[in-house]
Parts: C-alpha cells; structure tokens; sequence
C-alpha cells in the first residue's frame, strides 16, 4: 500500500508532463483568442452544493462523490466537476456585476468514484469553459467551436461533433408524463436506481448504465420531439451559427447528459476510440442552475473536456506528440575548483534564460559524457585545471560532435550555443 497509489488515480511521470504543458499552453493560447479568463475555484465544496446542482438523481451523486465529515462536523466533497463550483462563485463573488457574459475557464482535477477502466479514473482532468449571463444561441456555438479547435491544434482529426436539445422545464413536464407512460408497463424490470427516479426524474432513466434499463430505453419518445417553439428557435439558431463556422454536426436525439442541470442545447464530442473512453467532451446549457442555487435566475453554458482522454485519443490516432524538453547545455566538471565554477557559470547562464545541467554526482569525465548523451543535452563542455588556467571552453555539439572554443564566461558560451 505504501508505494501504490489509490486505485484510478495515475502519476504524470516526468517523460509525459510536457505533453501535459503542451496541452495547457493551447489552452491557455485559445482562451486568450476566444477572451475566456480563468478562473480557480477550491478542490472541495459544500456536498450540498453538489447535490443542489448536480441533481441528487444523477448517478455522480447518488454513487460517486467523494464526501466525508470535516473536523468541524461538515459534510464535504472533493469536486467531481467544474460547473457547480463555478457557479457558486459567480454568484458569491458578484462576477454578475462585471460586463456580461462572464467567459470562464479552468483546468483542474476532478474526483469521481467510478469503475475503473481505460479513460475512466476516479481523479482525472478537466479543461472547462463556462459562459454565464448570456442565453444566446451564438454563446452555444462559440463553446463548441472552441473545443473543435483547440482538438484541431493539438493534432486530432475524425472526431464527431454531436448535440441535442433536451429543452427546457416547462417542454420537459410534458415530456415526463410520456416517458412514463412509455416506460410503466417494465416498471418492475428497472433497476432499483431508476425505480427511484421514475417519479422525481425520468429523464436520468435513459443515461442508466444497466443493460437491463438500456433495453427498456429502447424506442423512447424523444425530446427533441417535444420541445417548445422557443427551444426549438433556439436549437435551429445554435445548428446556423455552426454552419456559419463551417464547423460539421450530428443530430443525436438520444444525448441527455448524466446532470440535472441541462436545459435547451446539449452536446457531445465523440473520438472513434478502439481501447479507451470515447466521449472526449461534454457540456450543454443549464439556464436553471444559477436560479436553483438562489440567485436571479441567469442564463448560462458550457463544457468540459478530460485531459486523460485527450492524451489517450492523440495516442491512438499517433499524433506526434512535442520533444521533450532537454537542456541547452551539460557543463561537466573535474577537479575541486571546476566543480565549484562550473556552479557559478551554470546560475551565470540560467540568469540569461538558457537551460542548464550540471554534475551533481562527481562521477568520471567519460560517466558525464555518457549521462549529457542520455539526458539529450544539446551542447557540452568539461571545465577541468586547463580550462580554468586559459580561460577557454571547449563546446560540444553533441547532435554533430562539432567543437568551437571560446572564453569561458557565460555570454561567450551563450553566443556559440544560440547560434
Ligand atoms: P461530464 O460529461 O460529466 O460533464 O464530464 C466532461 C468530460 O470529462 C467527459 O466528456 C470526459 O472526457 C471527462 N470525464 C468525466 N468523467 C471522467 C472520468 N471518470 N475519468 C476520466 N475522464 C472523465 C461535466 O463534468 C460538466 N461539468 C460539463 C459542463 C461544463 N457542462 C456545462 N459546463
């Protein structure tokens, strides 16, 4: 147990962590074009927060917080997602008094109590982006364009944009009463879950995980086919503003996400995945759950994608993920007196912004060599009594082997390496 980490969670090792950076800068690179700012809320919140907006028939709730007692007698939950979170804050911190809309992102991890299998992990990774203060249609579009280029950038190709309209409380009151309908003579079939959300939330009965309800599902009336004129203006602006884009779509009747807070466009983006988790994104908007943690009621939308299974993705398709970073320079040292320079000279050069490595270890003059190779240093030089002496270094690239010598102070040796 002692060196094993919990089960579903995963280490970024040192060899993958720039492609986790790499992922981060076009982050941060789209969300300054798109003028989404950042926003970092806490790592656990209130359980109620959760359960209020969430939805407490939502499987995330029902099976997979992680909640426990503070020392203070608090129930507590580690975030299994971004939105609720933001949300709070939004209305705790007064962000509705800045121009509207407010455009949110965050990276973060998220917590979930799940089975764990590939590209499901109960902490895993999120890049979210959020739009509140604004029901329009063009706030749809702009999300989800937002996430199909920011796929694009990072390399992936194939990848289906899906999305639905599960529209809004007063559509879906109507709706229910069919649902039940259709789905009362198995009643007695449904999973005890779905026995409990048969009244309160039929809806969530559809996004069971049982195949036993899966089948039940089948041929439901569909949403999408009851929904107000209102909705339906809105879905018919969101699928203008995409083809204005240029960006393809898919009509899929059968999304309805796994969280209460949805109303109107809901979304998915599917990778063709063979050995991992498909569903690389989802988000929708949810116009009630400002309203339902006691605010004024505020239109708003999202989503978020997870970076586990984004990674997963661009190693199934082979993109070519960047080099990793490597040092400019190893300066290798022998002798007393070079070790202690070779030091001054390596802070000298870090200070002018190059990438340094130097001998911690006193191995051999041949060991460093060998270790300057292996950790991919660009250049090299061994500082020992001569150099010191005649104040000349002796620079190895070490991708030709070519050699150039010049003074040993930092800009000389900079000059020769950044050339
Ligand atoms: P979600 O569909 O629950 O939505 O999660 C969004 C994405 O997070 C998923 O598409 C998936 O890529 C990733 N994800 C979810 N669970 C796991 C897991 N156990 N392991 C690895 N990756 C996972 C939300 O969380 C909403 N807050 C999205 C949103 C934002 N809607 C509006 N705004």
């Amino acid at each position: 147990m002692l060196t094993k980490a919990p089960k579903g969670t995963n280490d970024i090792l040192p060899d993958k962590s720039h492609i986790w950076q790499h992922i981060e800068k076009e982050i941060l690179k789209i969300c300054k074009e798109y003028n989404y700012k950042e926003i970092r809320t806490p790592v656990f919140e209130h359980t109620e927060l959760f359960e209020r907006g969430v939805g407490d028939t939502t499987d995330v709730v029902e099976k997979e917080m992680y909640t426990f007692n503070d020392k203070g007698g608090r129930s507590i939950t580690l975030r299994p997602e971004g939105t609720a979170s933001v949300s709070r804050s939004y209305i705790e911190n007064g962000i509705f008094n800045t121009p509207q809309p407010s455009k949110l992102f965050y990276n973060i991890a998220c917590y979930r109590y799940e089975k764990n299998q590939a590209g499901r992990y109960r902490e895993f990774h999120q890049f979210g982006a959020e739009v509140l203060g604004g029901g329009e249609p063009s706030i749809d579009a702009e999300l989800m364009s937002l996430a199909m280029l920011l796929y694009k950038r990072v390399g992936l190709t194939n990848l289906k944009l899906n999305i639905n309209s599960i529209g809004c409380p007063e559509c879906r009151k109507e709706y229910n009463q069919k649902l039940r309908e259709f789905l009362r003579p198995n009643f007695d079939n449904l999973c005890d879950t779905c026995k409990n959300r048969f009244e309160k939330n039929p809806l969530r009965i559809l996004d069971c995980k049982s195949s036993v309800c899966k089948d039940i599902a089948k041929g439901a009336p569909m949403l999408i086919d009851c929904i107000c004129d209102e909705c339906r203006d809105h879905f018919e602006a969101v699928k203008k503003a995409l083809e204005n884009m240029g960006i393809e779509y898919f009509i899929d009747p059968y999304i309805v996400r796994g969280l209460d807070y949805y109303t109107k466009t809901v979304f998915e983006i599917i990778a063709d995945n063979k050995n991992s988790n498909s569903t690389i994104c989802g988000g929708g908007r949810y116009d009630g759950l400002i309203a339902q943690l006691g605010h004024t009621t505020t239109p708003a939308a999202g989503f978020a994608m997870g970076l586990e299974r984004l990674i997963l993705t661009m190693e199934e398709q082979g993109v070519k993920f960047p080099e990793e970073n490597v040092p400019d320079i190893y300066i290798g040292s022998m002798g007393d007196a070079a070790v202690s320079f070779a030091s001054g000279l390596a802070f000298k050069l870090r200070e002018k912004g190059a990438s340094v490595e130097i001998d911690h270890l006193k191995r051999s003059v041949k060991a460093q060599m060998k270790f300057a190779n292996k950790i991919g240093a660009k250049n090299a030089v061994i500082i020992g009594d001569n150099e010191m002496a005649e104040n000349m270094a002796n620079i190895k690239n070490m991708e030709n082997g070519e050699e150039v010598k010049c003074a040993l102070d930092a800009q000389s040796i900079l000059d020769v390496i950044s050339k």
